[in-house]
């Protein structure tokens, strides 16, 4: 996939209608906005639009809304904190692309900013239908993606309209494909990679990809105890998925064959079961990984993992981690989550933090600002990771 694409920066928008379409999918709890982490990643690319005298057209999805739409999923709330951010009045469109939105959009003048309703009240949007595309492009001169969070989804408002207008990326997704571009094609080495989160199902084709690229792959979190049954130890309770055994033993031979060093757990934390709540008084115990009693299930990595893999860490020139170490939420298991957090901290390497776990750990724990980049995407990265094309960045235009 070719990442080096055409930015604002390489388009005249002054006086122009810029779609501009962004990632804002941010936590809200009782209407109020819990993390504004990716409106605040936006803001280079809306204050250079506003400075160049574009007329601004913001939209985003929220969140998951099935029946049209419903007030609960309104970015109303979003339109108020970039107007907070920017100092400007941020006019809020009523629909997405119906009358309201047109009329609004038609009478944007240089400098002024408006947000279209969530693109999916549409119901178009999902299933990238070409007419929603065309109204959303019958409203503007020029597309820029700035969502990187979505740019693994081939919808309308990311995808599909870039075929009606000339199409190019905003600062944030150019920071992430360049940061994570030279990563994964032309790492400084020793290049590690710490992959974590429950599934091993999730992670097939990150893990294969990676074992093409780096020189030491880290595997925690859930998925571990799959590979540690492909090793034939007995995992207890711990998530396990029998299915992905096979899958598990081919990894471990093409590390081997690659040259690739594989760590794995050596010893992991145990409680009797999952805490409920969550983040409840749980009991626990370590054991090496070869000694985890059939009626326990594993929980954390344990401290000798933490000490190998922030080892590894500190050799590294180049790390990237996706996906917590264990049951990070819960204080007692969150121990090798947040050793890992500190080794990344620690460390003088290039560290990259795909969305997610991994990122909201760092954020929560105060290491945020001593890794060199947090990804604002979940899948997005992960997609990114396995090597996928991003429809939201292959529909944009070649440099
Ligand atoms: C995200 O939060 O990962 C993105 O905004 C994409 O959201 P989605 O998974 O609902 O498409």
């Amino acid at each position: 996939m070719n990442y080096n694409k055409k930015s604002i920066e390489d388009i005249d928008v002054s006086g122009k209608r810029v779609l501009c379409r962004c990632d804002f999918n941010v936590p809200t709890k009782n209407g109020v906005i819990t993390s504004d982490k990716r409106i605040v990643a936006a803001m280079p690319t809306i204050e250079y639009l506003v400075n160049h005298n574009a007329r601004v057209i913001l939209c985003s999805h929220m969140g998951k809304p099935k029946n049209g739409p419903a007030p609960e999923f309104s970015l109303a709330v979003v339109a108020k904190r970039i107007s907070e951010l920017l100092g400007k009045e941020v006019v809020m469109a009523a629909d997405v692309a119906g009358a309201d939105a047109k009329a609004k959009a038609a009478a944007l003048k240089d400098g002024d900013v408006m947000l279209l309703e969530n693109t999916r009240f549409e119901k178009g949007e999902t299933k990238n239908d070409p007419e929603l595309s065309k109204a959303l492009a019958s409203m503007a001169d020029i597309f820029v993606n700035d969502a990187f969070g979505s740019a693994h989804r081939a919808h309308a408002s990311t995808a599909g309209v870039a075929d009606y207008l000339p199409a190019v990326c905003g600062y944030l997704v150019q920071k992430e494909v360049s940061i994570m571009g030279k990563a994964l094609a032309n790492p400084e080495r020793p290049f590690v990679a710490i992959l974590g989160g429950a599934k091993v199902a999730d992670k097939l084709n990150v893990i294969n990809n990676l074992l093409e690229k780096v020189d030491t792959l880290i595997i925690g979190g859930g998925m571990a105890y799959t590979f540690a049954a492909a090793k034939g130890y007995s995992v207890g309770k711990s998530l396990l998925d029998e299915t992905k055994i096979d899958y598990c033993k081919d990894m471990m031979a093409k590390a081997e064959a690659k040259g690739v060093k594989l760590l794995l757990p050596i010893d992991v934390v145990i409680a009797s079961s999952f805490p409920s709540p969550i983040d409840g008084p749980v009991e626990t115990a370590t054991v090496a990984i070869d000694a985890i009693p059939d009626d326990m299930e594993g929980l954390d990595i344990g401290p000798k993992t933490a000490e190998l893999f922030a080892d590894a860490v500190r050799s590294a020139k180049t790390v990237v981690w996706n996906g917590p170490m264990g049951v990070f939420e819960n204080p007692t298991l969150a121990k090798g989550t947040i050793a890992m957090a500190q080794a990344l901290a620690d460390s003088d390497a290039t560290t990259i933090v795909g969305g997610g776990d991994s990122a909201a750990a760092c954020e929560q724990l105060g290491f945020a600002d001593k890794i060199t980049h947090i990804s604002t995407g979940g899948g997005a990265s992960l997609e990114f990771l396995e090597g996928k094309e991003l429809p939201g960045i292959a529909c944009l235009q070649d440099k």
